[in-house]
């Protein structure tokens, strides 16, 4: 039994100084399980999902194992589910993002103390497929993900309705009081109606088209809808995959390269991608150690144009993207653009992929490199004496009359501060004013929570002003629209500069300068004490997040879960 090849249930076995019998008790205590011999001899697939009852973009996961299952079982493997963390993106507090290392320690730990040869990894909620990808790269097990898809959108009074550009697009409504408490009610009935995650151009979605570009989902995979008969299909291949996967030892370092983490960079751009997107793909890539500069960034977004028309920039949902063709199209507009020799879990290169001319292309959602959405790419990264370390800007979702402009700082210390005082009659406040949010960056006591967009205070929301300069170092939902400057870093709460602004400071912004900066001279500066509220937790996972996450430009990742050197 001691020369028995290193596969299956025989890897990483458990200690008790003598291997043959720790091969011997498992496999007794695996038969309790009702395995054959012969079963057991197979290559083992692992398949860890993330359902949960506090998950419900997750909650059609059982089918999706069941497919991926049968695709294990008929390509001559034998399938074992594992259960990870789930992220369920509303049911945390402070926030998801708080977890997202902490799950994707769960994975790569689980994922290489189990005995596997290959790992399929189900996610799709916010942070889960992030999380999932750093843990299957530091793991380096040939993995292969599956996403969760996108939400169906329902129809209220003849418009169509998904989660969670039209949430804000009605919550904004109720507040300026042009629709009712009846009315907000029979709207948050309607808005998530499906198994699947958010159903426009979020996080979420976002991450599902970069895990495409990458190469670590199947191909024309990330915008099936959750819901139909295809999402189980791709499932059942990918169960069939992670078999020839094990046989070949195709590993994630293979497939996740510099290349692939640029060709995932510009396909952001060119989908209008969320913000968020931005800190995850820093901290995918952060895993091989492959760095994301914001200059880089800034070049890129330059020359990639926004090709996809989908809320929470244009009209269209996932479920549209899907039936106008998919990604496949999208990477076939900027195919000039990108690394074609980069692998991918199919065991094709995306060249190759991509010599298949698509049968149908609806051009309405997926617009010609010639003809774009937007010229440029989605995102910009700024950089000034408020952001030395930088900020974002989704430009293709914000006001570009507010490009180029100087105003007042009107400051919220805090997002206490900011519930208290945003809807006072008397705040000093109008409509060519800076919100500034103060203490909602990644060390924080909040965790860096999607509140970046700040809501426009009422007493303007009422006059009817839908947009303004707001400015944090908080991160926004990937559905949300609005000029809004994110992820300032150094944040706050360390004493960036953003700690010092106060009330009626002047704040430069120029998109076209890559430019915000504080109008204060040094001087007056350094007079001021940093308005930082600093978590300081004494104990358990809190304590060891406080420690070692890392600001925004570095991804949000833990220092010592990165790899240094490519
Ligand atoms: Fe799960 Fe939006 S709540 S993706």
């Amino acid at each position: 039994m001691a020369d028995r090849p290193k596969h299956g249930l025989a890897r990483g076995l458990t200690n008790y100084g003598d291997a043959d019998f720790s091969l011997y008790l498992r496999r007794s205590f695996a038969k309790s399980m009702g395995y054959s011999h012969a079963m057991l001899d197979r290559p083992v697939v692992g398949i860890a999902h993330s359902a949960s009852g506090y998950n419900n973009c997750h909650r059609h996961f059982p089918e999706l194992i069941d497919a991926v299952k049968r695709g294990v079982l008929a390509a001559g493997g034998l399938p074992i589910e594992f259960p990870t963390i789930s992220l369920g993106e509303v049911f945390l507090n402070p926030t998801s993002m708080m977890y997202r290392n902490l799950m994707s320690m769960d994975v790569e730990e689980m994922t290489c103390a189990q005995p596997m040869d290959s790992v399929v990894l189900l996610g799709g909620c916010d942070k889960t497929l992030p999380a999932q990808l750093m843990g299957s790269i530091s793991a380096n097990v040939p993995a292969i993900h599956v996403v969760a898809g996108p939400m169906m959108t329902s129809l209220y009074k003849g418009e169509r309705l998904g989660a969670c550009t039209d949430c804000r697009r009605f919550w904004g409504r109720y507040r300026g009081g042009e629709i009712s408490q009846q009315e907000i009610g029979r709207v948050e009935d309607g808005l998530a109606t499906t198994a699947g995650t958010c159903a426009v151009m979020g996080t979420a979605s976002t991450m599902a088209c970069l895990a495409e570009a990458l190469g670590m989902i199947l191909p024309g995979t990330a915008s099936i809808p959750a819901v139909h008969a295809d999402r189980l299909r791709a499932a059942e291949a990918s169960g069939m995959r992670a078999v020839a996967l094990a046989k070949e030892g195709l590993t994630p370092d293979r497939i996740v390269t510099e290349k692939s983490v640029e060709n995932a960079l510009r396909v952001l751009l060119a989908i209008g991608g969320s913000t968020n997107a931005i800190i995850h793909l820093t901290a995918v890539a952060g895993r091989r150690g492959v760095e994301i500069s914001l200059d880089r960034l800034n070049e890129i977004s330059d020359e990639t144009p926004v090709l996809v028309d989908l809320k929470p920039t244009g009209p269209y949902y996932m479920e549209d993207l899907f039936a106008a063709g998919g990604l496949g199209p999208v990477l076939r507009e900027l195919r000039p653009l990108l690394h074609l020799d980069c692998l991918t879990v199919s065991g094709e290169t995306l060249g190759q992929r991509l010599e298949a001319v698509p049968e149908y292309v609806d051009h309405k959602v997926i617009h010609k490199f010639d003809d774009p959405v937007y010229p440029e790419g989605g995102l910009v990264a700024l950089f000034g004496s408020l952001a030395p370390e930088g900020a974002i800007l989704k430009r293709s979702a914000a006001d570009p009359s507010l490009f180029e402009k100087e105003g007042r700082a009107v400051v919220f210390g805090s997002l206490d501060d900011l519930a208290e005082r945003m809807d006072d009659p008397d705040l000093a406040v109008d409509a060519d004013d800076f919100l500034v949010l103060q203490n909602a960056g990644p060390k924080s006591n909040s965790g860096m929570p999607e509140a970046g967009y700040l809501p426009i205070p009422g007493k303007l929301a009422r006059k009817g002003v839908k947009d303004m300069v707001r400015l944090s170092d908080a991160r926004m939902s990937g559905t949300a629209f609005g000029t809004i400057i994110l992820h300032i870093a150094p944040e706050a709460s360390v004493g960036g500069p953003l700690s010092k602004v106060r009330n009626g400071d002047r704040i430069r912004l120029s998109v076209k300068e890559r430019r915000l900066d504080l109008l204060v001279d040094a001087a007056e500066l350094a007079k001021r004490t940093p308005k930082a509220d600093l978590a300081d937790p004494t104990r358990g996972y809190k304590r060891l997040y406080a420690d070692h996450v890392l600001q925004a430009p570095l991804g949000c990742d833990f220092d010592f879960l990165r790899k240094s050197g490519k």
